[in-house]
């Protein structure tokens, strides 16, 4: 292992973490109280294939009642006013712009939302919930159904959280079924069908559930012969099983590696890509449109093949646990190789989030690391799955979870995933081009002491003045010429929106914002050295 100095700095850091944070100012909640006034957190483009059931929720906040209507639905399509759900099948493909107005005794809100029926679905990163941080081997269908209550009762479905996925542990696995008779059994039925464990007795009406809440449900396997956990995997059965999880109505599959090399064939490209391209074309033939999340930790460098093998989505790294080092290091060294993969219905997937209570150490960032992993995570255009128990959501983690000003960055419709355009000692920045014009900046205080980190328009060939606006306290800052700059408290993250002033513009020879990261290296080092420093035990929490 090549030891760097960034490597020493952050083992140091972690070791130093518990005393140093209680001595930088910690940021409390920022996220403003919801307003009166109707918003539709909507994404402004929603891909759906030909023919296929379309299950779209409006997400809408403001204070009820709120009256809604759509405008523009072509033919097909249905807007239940009550439940706010778009549903039925557009059959022939082409761009519907679908104009949504929400109105209450406070004030009116529109969106135009186009459906784009053709080829590509997840036209912005998946939003939602996945079960996995929040329980690993303990989930049931009965905490599932828990989660997609909470996922309503918290109104996360107002902010445009929609899938409710199952992680591993619907199977059963033989290796484990002596201490836990929960996963014994035979794992596949006479004629192959997999045989989910008894935790999960009805996998169809768990999804039937899912979406009475107007939410879209999803699943888990591996394509070797066993999950992570040791569950049944779907080797040998693929399409098999990607029939079964349309027939059971699943509208998302996450698809591991783990013990496919055990049966794995060929060489470098091949023994790598083969079980996604399979399973990709297999879960594709089926009659709805199930997202395809990839996740093999980016081995072979997956963003240059993920879209052709049928993903959206891909993991680009190992499992991100709520730790500063993993989150800072390993989510956001990953996407800065990859960022210029990310474009609609193609996301390099950052992992988790890991705010709240997580089934690993019970909330280990402290509130800035979270601001640093939330903010990171929306400008990497990143899926952004929750990953902690719902039932025991404090107000900190929903307002990270809820600020729709921050959300609409991840879920911008250009796709444009942000870029690490300057960097510094202990300081990071990194910007990407918006679809309205503006750019989102996010400064980012790796050390943990409250310090100013400034940056020059010239570094990144920006001219003339700038408004900012402040997204997560959701208040503009003013105009800007020459530099811009922040006080950030130690470990924290500012996250702010640049909107052209006067004369404001790029150097010519730029293409957007992100054109300054060529010149910066990667640093492949560093994610190898910092998965090495975080083995050991959480300091803050064991
Ligand atoms: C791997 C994945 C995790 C989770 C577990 C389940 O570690 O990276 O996200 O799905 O498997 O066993």
């Amino acid at each position: 292992m090549k030891i760097t100095g960034r490597f020493i700095a952050a083992a140091l850091m972690s070791l130093a973490a518990a005393v140093a944070s209680a001595d930088t100012r910690q940021l409390g909640i920022l996220t403003p109280p919801e307003a009166k006034t109707p918003r539709i957190n909507a994404p402004s483009r929603y891909g759906a294939r030909p023919g296929h059931p379309i299950l779209f929720k409006l997400p809408v906040t403001g204070e009820e009642p709120i009256a809604t209507e759509a405008r523009g639905l072509p033919e097909g399509a249905q807007f239940n006013l009550e439940t706010r759900l778009v549903t039925g099948e557009i059959a022939v493909p082409g761009e519907y712009p679908v104009v949504f107005t929400a109105w209450n005794a406070h004030g009116k809100a529109e969106k135009t939302v186009t459906f784009v029926i053709g080829e590509k679905i997840c036209l912005t990163p998946p939003m939602g919930y996945n079960a996995w941080n929040a329980f690993a081997g303990g989930v049931s269908e009965a905490k599932m159904r828990i989660a997609a209550d909470k996922m309503i009762e918290f109104g996360l479905d107002r902010h445009g959280y929609s899938y409710c996925n199952i992680d591993d542990f619907w199977q059963k696995s033989p290796s484990q079924a002596k201490d836990d008779p929960t996963l014994s059994g035979p794992e596949r039925h006479e004629d192959g069908t997999i045989w989910p464990n008894s935790r999960f007795p009805n996998m169809k009406g768990l999804a039937d559930y899912i979406h009475s809440k107007g939410l879209k449900a999803g699943l888990y396997s591996s394509p070797g012969p066993y999950t992570c956990g040791g569950c049944t995997g779907s080797w040998l059965h693929e399409l098999q099983d990607a029939k079964t999880y349309a027939q059971w109505g699943y509208d998302y599959l996450k698809y591991d590696w783990c013990s496919y090399s055990q049966v794995a064939t060929g060489k470098g490209r091949e023994y790598h890509t083969r079980p996604y391209f399979l399973m990709g074309r297999f879960l594709r033939m089926q009659p709805r449109d199930i997202v395809f999340s990839l996740c093999q930790y980016g081995e072979c460098d997956v963003a240059t093949w993920g879209e052709a093998a049928g993903g959206q989505c891909w993991r680009v790294s190992y499992d991100v646990k709520d730790r500063w080092e993993h989150v800072i290091e390993r989510g956001s060294d990953a996407c800065e190789k990859n960022w210029f993969h990310s474009k609609p219905g193609c996301w390099n997937d950052a992992d988790m989030l890991v705010l709240g209570r997580t089934v690993w150490s019970k909330g280990c960032l402290t509130q800035n690391e979270c601001y640093t992993h939330m903010s990171l995570w929306c400008m990497m255009a990143s899926p952004l799955m929750i990953g902690c128990d719902l039932s025991l959501i404090d107000d900190f983690t929903l307002s990270l979870l809820t600020n729709d000003e921050v959300l609409a960055i991840d879920q911008d419709e250009l796709g444009a995933a942000a870029a690490r355009v300057l960097r510094g000692d202990g300081w990071e920045i990194w910007a990407r081009p918006l679809v309205d014009g503006s750019s989102a900046f996010a400064l980012v205080n790796t050390l943990n002491v409250e310090r100013v980190i400034t940056f020059s328009f010239a570094a990144l060939g920006m001219r003339g003045k700038w408004k900012v606006r402040d997204l997560w306290r959701q208040k503009d800052e003013g105009e800007f010429e020459g530099s811009y700059g922040f006080s950030i408290p130690g470990h924290a993250t500012h996250l702010v929106k640049f909107f052209p002033g006067e004369g404001a513009g790029l150097k010519p020879c730029l293409k957007d914002i992100r054109d300054n990261a060529w010149r910066l290296p990667f640093d492949s080092d560093r994610a190898k050295a910092v998965q090495e420093a975080s083995s050991g035990p959480c300091s803050r929490c064991d």
